[in-house]
């Protein structure tokens, strides 16, 4: 794993985008794995504005998103696809077709899932994937007890994901209580996982997910076993980690090589 420790939420949101730009750049027609959340909202502003400049074109990527709530027609104002469109895709020159979304109200979620998986085989696989991480160190949708092999699938959300996503719904919207998410196994098969956590919220997530065993329990702790994870921190996010000094060295002595 390596981990970068920044100042603050803007230096994270640059550092990812470098990181995208130099995918992009290196590989024109890269797969990317999209998150939402609060998190990448900065980033994806500063793709916008980097692609508004004329340094990042999306024109031969094909993006996969994440996950998506059960229930919510892609046209409604909490869906992720809503959310997408509003943070990236309708400022970008990606076109619609290479754009890939779980539908959330799916006839048949079972088939929905497999399906998304075989798009994601047929693709070429993910060569990066963005993640958050949520306040119980969940990825994705896969919430603690998550097989750490699991694929794309429906996932129950806790109570717990439940109230801190609340604040993006009005006291009597429905909110909904399943998700479909790519499963833990499909995002171990990306070759690239980005990962962010900005604030103090995240600290102890990030440390379980840095620092602890992995586990179930903390479902992004597996990515101590992915052959190639960055994490973005901010001080605040990596305020628990008990190795900081090291994690700083090692960016350093990076710097060097
Ligand atoms: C949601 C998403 C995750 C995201 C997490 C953290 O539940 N499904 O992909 O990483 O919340 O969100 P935030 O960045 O708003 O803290």
């Amino acid at each position: 794993m390596r981990i970068v420790i920044l100042n603050d939420q803007t230096s994270v949101a640059e550092a990812a985008a470098d990181i995208f730009v130099d995918q992009v750049s290196s590989k024109p027609d890269s797969v990317l794995g999209l998150a939402t959340g609060s998190t990448p909202i900065a980033l994806y502003k500063v793709l916008c504005h980097r692609f508004s400049c004329g340094k990042l074109s999306l024109k031969g990527c094909a993006t996969f998103n994440l996950d998506e709530y059960v229930g919510l027609e892609g046209h409604h104002e909490q869906s992720y696809r809503t959310f997408m469109n509003k943070h990236l895709f309708r400022h970008v020159d990606l076109l619609p077709q290479r754009i890939h979304m779980l539908d959330g109200v799916a006839d048949d979620p079972v088939a929905e899932c497999r399906a998304y998986e075989d798009r994601i085989r047929e693709a070429g696989g993910i060569d990066l994937q963005l993640l958050g991480i949520g306040q119980n160190g969940h990825i994705g949708f896969n919430e603690p007890s998550s097989s750490l092999a699991s694929r794309t699938r429906i996932k129950t959300l806790t109570p717990n994901t439940i109230e801190a996503n609340r604040r993006f719904f009005s006291a009597d919207e429905f909110q909904p209580r399943l998700a479909l998410t790519m499963g833990i196994g499909t995002i171990m098969e990306t070759r690239h996982v980005l990962l962010l956590a900005t604030g103090k919220e995240k600290a102890e997530a990030v440390r379980q997910a840095v620092e602890g065993s992995v586990s179930a329990r903390c479902p992004a702790s597996v990515l101590q076993f992915h052959p190639r994870a960055t994490l973005l921190l901010d001080g605040a996010a990596a305020s628990r980690l008990e190795d900081t000094q090291y994690y700083l060295h090692a960016e350093d002595e990076n710097r060097h090589l």
